[in-house]
């Protein structure tokens, strides 16, 4: 198993339900750009279920060498890496954010995935779980970089799904709203609409054993991001969302 974002709560949360569920792997390797946090978690992990991780230091801000990745096997890989960055009243002029916000979020982050497509269509089997988020469903004045990235990323997942099928290859995609994690730790989300970590796994697990193409950690985003969709552009524009 490969885990992309190893110090997201979510990759921690489904690590610990498909360890706790007695599934084990020869290794299990967790990519990261913050090695040292890693290293904790491998550490944590290890002691609990007796199961041997590989960390990957990888940091999609920085160009990246991707031969070592090559020699990697695996038929399960799971990526919530993701980067907010600043919002555009804050960030939308500074490029530094705007590039690494795309890069993590979706230029980077598709070579990656690309190179375990390549695996798997090569063995003609694999999973592939990704997160995006309901941001991609409609550009917002709040946070359009981000949101065009996840869009971005989407596509990309439905397209590679839609590829891979041919060859034996499931993807799927996870679409969170809130989580209940650092990365939303400055905003205040409402209560009904933020998920928990260990929540998003257990339903990404159940929809991964259940091979779903598509999945809302919250069902209920599902229906609002219907809604805002649907808002005539004359009306969207003038609202402050
Ligand atoms: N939180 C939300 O409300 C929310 C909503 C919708 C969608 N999402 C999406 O859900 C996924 C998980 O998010 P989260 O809430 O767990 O956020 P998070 O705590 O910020 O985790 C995202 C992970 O992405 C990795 N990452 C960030 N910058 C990176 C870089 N330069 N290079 C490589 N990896 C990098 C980091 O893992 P390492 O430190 O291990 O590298 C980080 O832990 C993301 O794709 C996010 O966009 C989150």
């Amino acid at each position: 198993m490969v885990i992309l974002g190893a110090n997201s709560e979510i990759s921690q949360a489904f690590i610990e339900r498909v360890l706790s569920r007695g599934e084990r792997f020869p290794v299990v390797y967790l990519f990261s750009s913050n090695e040292e946090n890693a290293k904790r978690i491998a550490r944590h992990f290890t002691v609990k279920y007796q199961q041997q991780f590989e960390i990957i230091p990888f940091d999609l801000s920085l160009e990246n060498d991707f031969e070592p990745i090559k020699q990697l096997d695996t038929e399960l890989v799971f990526c919530a890496s993701g980067f907010l960055g600043k919002d555009a009243a804050t960030g939308l002029y500074d490029d530094a954010n705007t590039q690494r916000i795309i890069a993590v979020n979706y230029s980077r982050i598709i070579v990656l995935l690309n190179h375990f497509a390549q695996h798997f269509e090569a063995k003609g089997k694999g999973t592939l779980i990704a997160l995006t988020s309901v941001a991609g469903e409609r550009g917002r004045q709040s946070n359009f970089i981000y949101g065009s990235a996840k869009a971005g990323f989407t596509a990309y997942l439905q397209g590679l799904r839609n590829y891979l099928f041919h060859k034996g290859v499931h993807v799927l995609t996870v679409i969170p709203g809130f989580m209940d994690t650092p990365m939303t730790a400055n905003l205040s989300t409402p209560k009904m609409l933020t998920a928990s970590p260990q929540k998003a796994a257990s339903i990404i697990y159940k929809a991964w054993k259940s091979k779903k193409n598509v999945v809302y950690v919250t069902p209920i985003w599902r229906y609002i991001m219907l809604i805002i969709r649907n808002i005539p552009e004359f009306i969207f524009k003038k609202m402050k969302m």
